[in-house]
C-alpha cells in the first residue's frame, strides 16, 4: 500500500509492534521439549491481546496464529502437538496479522540452544543480507538490484538463495503489489521501489537447493534435499532516504 495519512502511518505502527513482539516472545519462550502447537498457541494469545487477527488464518484459512517451520521445512510450517522442539533445531517462525484493516508481517529463523549442526553462519548470514537490502532500499531503486544485494551476500558465504519464494508489497492486505521482491536480479524485471510504500523484504538464504516444494500437508514448503533455509523478514515504509523498518521490535 501507499501510505496517504498519519492515520495510516499509526495504524501500519501498531499492527507492526504487535508482531514484532509476538515474534520475540515466540522466540525467548521456545523450548526443547515443546510442541509447536504449544508455541503457536502462547503466540496467538499474544496477538490477541493487541487485539491483532493471525493473518494467514484470516487471509488463507491458514491452520494455525503463526507459521512454524522445522529443519528443512522452509515455510508456512503448521503448528502441531506432534511436532517436538528439540535442542539444535533450526526454527523459523513468522508472525503477520491485521489490526485496524492493516496489515504487517514479520519472520526470523534461530537455532534452539547449541548449534549442533553449525547453522548459525547460515542464520548470521541471511540477517546480513537484510540488513544490507534493507540499508540499500529507497524510493527509485530498482527491485532487481535489492536482489542482487540478496544474493551476492548469500554467494560470499558460500550459500544458495531459493528462487521460489520472495518478499512483497503489504498494508491492506497480506500479499499485495509489488508482488515478487526476488531474492536473485531478475534482469527483466525493470520495476523500481516507490518512496511512501510498504513492503515487506524477506531473505531465503539455503545451503544447497534453490527450489521448494509443497510437503503434500497443503501448506509446508521443503526442501527436497535436505538443505536447510534460513529466512528473515522486516515491513518497511520506503521513504527517499532510509526505510523505516516498522517491525523493529521483534528483534532479529
Ligand atoms: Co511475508
Ligand atoms: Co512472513
Amino acid at each position: 500500500m501507499s501510505i496517504e495519512s498519519q492515520q495510516d502511518f499509526t495504524g501500519l505502527q501498531s499492527v507492526s509492534e504487535a508482531v514484532g513482539l509476538t515474534l520475540k516472545k515466540m522466540r525467548e519462550f521456545a523450548r526443547p521439549g515443546m510442541s509447536t502447537l504449544e508455541l503457536d498457541e502462547y503466540g496467538g494469545t499474544i496477538l490477541g491481546g493487541f487485539g491483532a487477527r493471525p493473518a494467514p488464518r484470516i487471509t488463507y484459512g491458514f491452520p494455525g496464529y503463526t507459521c512454524i517451520s522445522l529443519n528443512t521445512e522452509v515455510a508456512h510450517g503448521i503448528p502441531s502437538a506432534g511436532a517436538i522442539l528439540k535442542e539444535g533445531d533450526l526454527v523459523n517462525i513468522d508472525v503477520s496479522a491485521e489490526m485496524g484493516g492493516y496489515y504487517s508481517d514479520n519472520g526470523g529463523s534461530f537455532v534452539l540452544g547449541s548449534d549442533l549442526r553449525n547453522l548459525n553462519p547460515l542464520i548470521s548470514c541471511s540477517r546480513r543480507a537484510l540488513q544490507k537490502a534493507l540499508s540499500n532500499i529507497r524510493g527509485g531503486v530498482r527491485i532487481s538490484e535489492i536482489g542482487a544485494i540478496i544474493e551476492n551476500e548469500a554467494r560470499r558465504s558460500g550459500f544458495r538463495v531459493i528462487r521460489n519464494l520472495a518478499g512483497h508489497g503489504i498494508g491492506r492486505s497480506l500479499h499485495e503489489q509489488p508482488h515478487d521482491l526476488l531474492c536473485y536480479p531478475e534482469k527483466s524485471d525493470r520495476r523500481r521501489f516507490r518512496k511512501n510504500t510498504v513492503v515487506a523484504i524477506e531473505t531465503f538464504i539455503s545451503t544447497r537447493a534453490i527450489f521448494v516444494h509443497e510437503k503434500g500437508d497443503g501448506w509446508t514448503l521443503v526442501t527436497g534435499d535436505g538443505s536447510f533455509v534460513a529466512q528473515h523478514e522486516h515491513t518497511i515504509l520506503i521513504t527517499e532516504d532510509k526505510p523505516v523498518v516498522l517491525t523493529s521490535a521483534n528483534g532479529i
